[in-house]
């Protein structure tokens, strides 16, 4: 009876996660991911942005592909992951504790303007999900460069998003098209790369000034506040959010 029982579980184990080699590709257009064969496509059109997603009938995942971050409730704790997903920079988020909720992938693709978010509502198979999230590639992916995602990557923190980032800290000043008491940010952020705006906000005097610099700071009088508290991974949202 007992090695019955044990045999019964190691079948239903084998049912829920099935072995990656029985994967299927399931094709986007814009990006290709692999899912067990029981996942399915469903899609729609966005309005001004890409939609679509893809459901097992246990979880279903939904994908945004547009200009604009995706905005999940924010200020709740999760726990938060940068990664790499076939050479796309990844933000990956999943609730504190067991109990199922919001389980988000961010990717930021290079040679494009667009942002990719994927996510799932109070998803059952968190691990199946996160390996799913790991397959996914774009025409410019680079596959070499999918390092494994561990638990130990994962970090408690309060998300905060892009959007929110941004109007708490720099709306003040500066919007993302036009010029206020800053400069434009989008402008701003073509000529600035992610690693050179993270040591201007968090520590301004650690960087040689450039006559770009100069040049901001004689038309604009007054010097943008300084935000050594705001990590590299937040200003990278409030770039991603208003570039
Ligand atoms: C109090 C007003 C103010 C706030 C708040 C502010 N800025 Fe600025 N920012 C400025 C001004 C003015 C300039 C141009 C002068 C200078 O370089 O300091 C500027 C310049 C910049 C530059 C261009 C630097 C360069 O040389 O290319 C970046 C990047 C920037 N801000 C990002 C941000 C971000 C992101 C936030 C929010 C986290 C923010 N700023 C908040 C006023 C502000």
């Amino acid at each position: 009876m007992k090695y019955y029982c044990i045999l019964c579980l190691l079948l239903v184990a084998s049912c829920t996660t099935p072995k990656e080699d029985t994967w299927q590709t399931l094709d986007f257009g814009a990006f290709q991911l692999k899912a067990p064969p029981d996942w399915k496509i469903m899609e729609f059109e966005g309005v001004d942005s890409y939609g679509g997603g893809l459901t097992n009938n246990v979880d279903s995942l939904t994908f945004d592909y547009g200009e604009y971050d995706v905005d999940f409730e924010t200020g709740a704790n999760r726990r938060v992951a940068e990664d790499t997903v076939n050479g796309v920079p990844a933000t990956i988020m999943i609730p504190v504790g067991d109990t199922p909720g919001i389980v988000s992938m961010h990717l930021r693709p290079r040679h494009d303007k667009n942002q990719f978010t994927i996510w799932g509502h109070h998803v059952q198979q968190q691990e199946l999900i996160l390996k799913i999230y790991k397959t996914i590639v774009f025409k410019h992916s680079d596959t070499t460069v999918n390092p494994p995602l561990t638990a130990d990557r994962f970090i408690i923190s309060t998300y905060i998003t892009g959007k929110t980032l941004f109007q708490m800290n720099c709306a003040g000043c500066h919007a993302p098209l036009k010029e206020l008491t800053g400069p434009p940010l989008a402008t701003v952020f073509k000529s600035r790369d992610q690693q050179w705006v993270c040591q201007f906000l968090r520590n301004r005097n650690s960087i040689l000034k450039d006559s770009l610099q100069v040049a901001y700071e004689k038309e604009y009088q007054v010097q943008c506040t300084r935000f050594p508290d705001l990590s590299c991974a937040e200003i990278r949202r409030i770039m991603d959010y208003a570039h």
